[in-house]
């Protein structure tokens, strides 16, 4: 029974790890990629994460991050002048990225 207790307090102390993990990486693929067009809550050459959290789907912003091109017209975009990222990003640091930007939904919740 103790080796049970002492189990299911290792797990979620591992849990704490990976989640903190996540937060701060999601954040550093921000800083390293994003930053200089996008701001968290105001517009900057692209829009706000604030914005697009609060209109967009996980898929749509995935799409867009991966492949802006193929996705830009359907979000109502007139130009495509982001970089795609389909070849700079693991699919975790996607995830990560994506919850970042989720994370300032501000409508809905
Ligand atoms: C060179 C500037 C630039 C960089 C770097 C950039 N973006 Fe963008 N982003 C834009 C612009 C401008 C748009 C508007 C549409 C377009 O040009 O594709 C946009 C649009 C988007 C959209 C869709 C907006 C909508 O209408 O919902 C998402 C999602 C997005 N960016 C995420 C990211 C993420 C995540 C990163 C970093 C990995 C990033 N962008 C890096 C400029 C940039």
């Amino acid at each position: 029974m103790n080796s049970i207790v002492k189990s299911v307090f290792f797990i979620i102390f591992l849990f704490n790890i990976v989640y903190a993990n996540q937060l701060t990486t999601g954040e550093k693929v921000f800083k390293a990629y994003c930053w200089g067009c996008h701001h968290q809550t105001s517009v900057a050459f692209g829009p706000s994460f604030e914005e697009i959290a609060n209109k967009r789907s996980t898929g749509e912003i995935q799409g867009h991050i991966v492949s802006p091109k193929s996705t830009y017209k359907q979000l109502g975009h007139k130009r495509s002048v982001m970089p795609a990222f389909g070849d700079k990003l693991s699919q975790k640091e996607l995830d990560l990225i994506t919850n970042f930007i989720l994370n300032y939904k501000t409508k809905g919740k």
